[in-house]
């Protein structure tokens, strides 16, 4: 077979570019960028879309057609090779190739260069050999992953996941702040262009280690001066601010977001800290319960206004009322043993027994005319009466309760009888009956009517179920 060699302006483009491209891809760690050519990489993302179109039709015309037109094929091969050398540019720029890129890299290099030889070999006559088919397999193959890959990079890497739902539903109930909810909004709102493939201002924000170091200007979390963090203040800066982040086109974080970030920065930025760990009055416990619980804030819309006035008068030493979650009127009691107690302390809460969603009484005196009053608070979701004077008569005034979730009766003279009013709470999930007259028998027939019901039986929670559970089985099999 005698190659003839026609020499044309445009074979030898593609020669140059493909020995060019070769050649930066051998010693790309060599390569140091005058700011011109990091500024023709800019223009990668608007050349790439013409060797797409024209490989494809390229590729289809010759499937069809046979012969294909010489011109196709050389402005297919040049955009190709264009777009490789502009790309490559463009990532020099990136000091921290995250996998993303390496494929997106290669995929794009190759298809390049195997364009490049589909040419030659066109120009050799051989357009109809068995070759150049398999080389038109590899082109379309690599331009699919190539633009794939291209678009995680731009996009974010789930960019054609399937919408999934509330993914809220898989936040825990008891979330590590760092993990399910500081994550959760930054791979949302901020990852897309800081990750180790798109790293915007030198920032990654994918890891905690990279969140706090920050980018060009250094570190982005000052946990010595938390209210110093660049990250902080440039979500604080107006919208239109150019520093603001994110950028004013992109979906904005929610004021309870940018919260939720600054009481966890101020918190030591820590990944471990659990919202157990948290004092009930810490402004962080308010937010993540509005964060994670978007339904229940919903509801709490609709509960009766209570002014701040009529809390402040009715807060005390022995009395600490909050709200929920900012600009809800949910509300959460917490009473202390005053030195002299009356029951009206309780009673004298009914205006507000509507808006009382949790209460803990742990520890009082609380009687008939206190049990009466509880039954009163049908939005309550949390109750603990643990260690007090109630018993099996008074303890069917929560069977009105049915929202409640979670219930705290241990240490206390309640019985099996009791066991009839707690399987009719419909919404109950948890309760502690530690220390009280009930048997095993009673927690068997009680975990038999409301299998999902977690039972604690002992003080430590974790130990608990798994002990009930134990014991249950005890009981089962003893009695076979
Ligand atoms: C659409 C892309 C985009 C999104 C989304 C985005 N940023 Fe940025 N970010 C940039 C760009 C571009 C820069 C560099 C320009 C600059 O400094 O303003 C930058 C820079 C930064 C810097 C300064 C880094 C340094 O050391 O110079 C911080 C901090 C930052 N972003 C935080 C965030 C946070 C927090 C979010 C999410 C709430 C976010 N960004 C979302 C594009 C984005």
């Amino acid at each position: 077979m005698a190659f003839t060699i026609k020499k044309s302006w445009s074979d030898a483009l593609v020669f140059g570019l493909s020995v060019f491209l070769i050649f930066c891809l051998i010693f790309e760690s060599y390569i140091e960028l005058p700011s011109l050519v990091g500024w023709l990489g800019n223009w990668h993302p608007l050349i790439l879309h013409f060797p797409i179109v024209l490989l494809v039709l390229a590729v289809y015309v010759n499937l069809v057609k046979k012969k294909i037109s010489r011109h196709l094929l050389t402005l297919a091969t040049l955009t190709a090779l264009i777009t490789a050398v502009t790309g490559f540019f463009l990532s020099l720029g990136a000091n921290n190739k995250g996998d993303i890129l390496f494929w997106h890299q290669w995929l794009g290099s190759g298809l390049a260069l195997i364009t490049a030889l589909w040419y030659w070999l066109d120009g050799q006559k051989l357009g109809q050999h068995i070759l150049v088919k398999i080389l038109q397999v590899l082109i379309v193959v690599a331009t699919v992953f190539a633009g794939h890959y291209g678009g995680m990079i731009t996009h974010g890497e789930d960019f054609l996941a399937l919408p999934s739902g509330n993914s809220l539903d898989k936040i825990p109930k008891d979330p590590i702040i760092y993990d399910h909810i500081i994550t959760r909004i930054v791979d949302e709102k901020c990852a897309s262009c800081h990750n180790p493939n798109k790293q915007k201002g030198e920032y990654i924000m994918t890891s905690l280690k990279d969140l706090i170091k920050g980018g060009k200007t250094g570190k982005a979390i000052d946990l010595e001066h938390p209210d110093k963090s660049e990250l902080l203040r440039r979500l604080h800066l107006p919208k239109e601010d150019e520093e603001h982040m994110p950028p004013s086109e992109k979906k904005q974080l929610t004021s309870i977001e940018i919260e939720l970030i600054e009481e966890w920065i101020r918190l030591d930025a820590s990944d471990t800290l659990k919202l157990h760990h948290l004092k009930s009055d810490e402004p962080l416990v308010a937010l993540v319960n509005t964060f994670i619980r978007p339904d229940a804030t919903i509801t709490w819309r609709k509960l009766p206004e209570v002014d701040n006035t009529i809390l402040e008068n009715l807060s005390s030493d022995y009395l600490t009322v909050k709200r929920l979650a900012n600009g809800t009127d949910a509300l959460s009691l917490n009473m202390y043993a005053p030195p002299q107690y009356s029951e009206h302390m309780i009673t004298g809460l009914t205006p507000i027994a509507q808006n009382i969603i949790e209460l803990d009484l742990s520890g009082l005196p609380i009687a008939e005319k206190e049990m009466a009053f509880i039954g009163t608070c049908i939005n309550l979701e949390k109750l603990e009466i643990d260690r007090t004077q109630v018993n099996d008569s008074t303890v069917t005034q929560l069977k009105a309760l049915n929202k409640l979730k979670i219930l705290k009766i241990f240490d206390t003279a309640i019985s099996d009888t009791s066991i009839a009013v707690f399987k009719d709470l419909q919404s109950l999930e948890k309760i502690f009956i530690k220390d009280t007259r009930i048997t095993n028998q009673g927690v068997l027939e009680l975990q038999n009517t409301r299998p999902s019901l977690n039972i604690t039986y002992t003080i430590d929670e974790e130990l608990v179920s798994y002990f009930i559970k134990d014991s249950v089985s005890e009981v089962i099999s003893e009695k076979k």
